[in-house]
């Protein structure tokens, strides 16, 4: 296992279409998932797209979370040629990160719960429910095989923050509501 060199902001691989997954059992890819998760491991994230270790592929990983406080030493999913299905589409606005983005944070609406589905790692199909932070999380990933970062779904770009500034940017949100 490696870690993986991870793209970030303003690498071509990230703004690209990437390729579906012929064969998914392909040993070279099943290099590329164990590497993927050492990747994400160390980075410490919830989810990690090939396109983001600069392969154009259709692969994602992500911790099955159910919530924020889930563990994170769990082993990550790893879905071949994903899609989604919006299942409830009322928006709902939460923090993000993007390990193609680190430092920065943005409030993104995502759609509350999906259906998705894709092969695993043995070419079996997979076909499940998530809502609130997974779903957020296999939203985000599945945009990144369609050269999407979470920018681009952020209907304000003044609800983008760095980390070091998010302290004095809650106060700001909290502030408005009472406006
Ligand atoms: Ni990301």
């Amino acid at each position: 296992m490696a870690i993986l060199k991870i793209a970030r902001l303003g690498q071509p691989v990230l703004t690209r279409i990437a390729s579906p997954v012929a064969d998914p059992g392909a040993p070279p890819l099943r290099r590329l998932v164990a590497d993927m998760a050492a990747t994400l491991a160390d980075a410490d994230g919830l989810g990690l797209a090939a396109p983001q270790v600069y392969q154009s592929l259709r692969l994602i990983l992500f911790l099955p979370v159910r919530d924020r406080a889930a563990p994170r030493d769990q082993a990550p999913v790893a879905l071949f040629n994903p899609t989604l299905e919006i299942l409830d589409p009322a928006p709902e606005l939460a923090m993000e990160g993007c390990l193609s983005m680190p430092g920065l944070r943005g409030l993104v609406p995502r759609a509350r719960r999906i259906g998705y589905r894709g092969l695993d790692a043995a070419g079996r199909t997979v076909e499940r429910e998530a809502a609130g932070l997974e779903a957020r999380v296999v939203q985000h990933e599945i945009d990144h095989l369609d050269g999407v970062l979470y920018p681009m779904r952020m209907t304000d770009l003044r609800n983008l923050t760095f980390d070091s500034e998010l302290r004095d940017f809650r106060s700001i949100q909290e502030g408005s509501d009472h406006d």
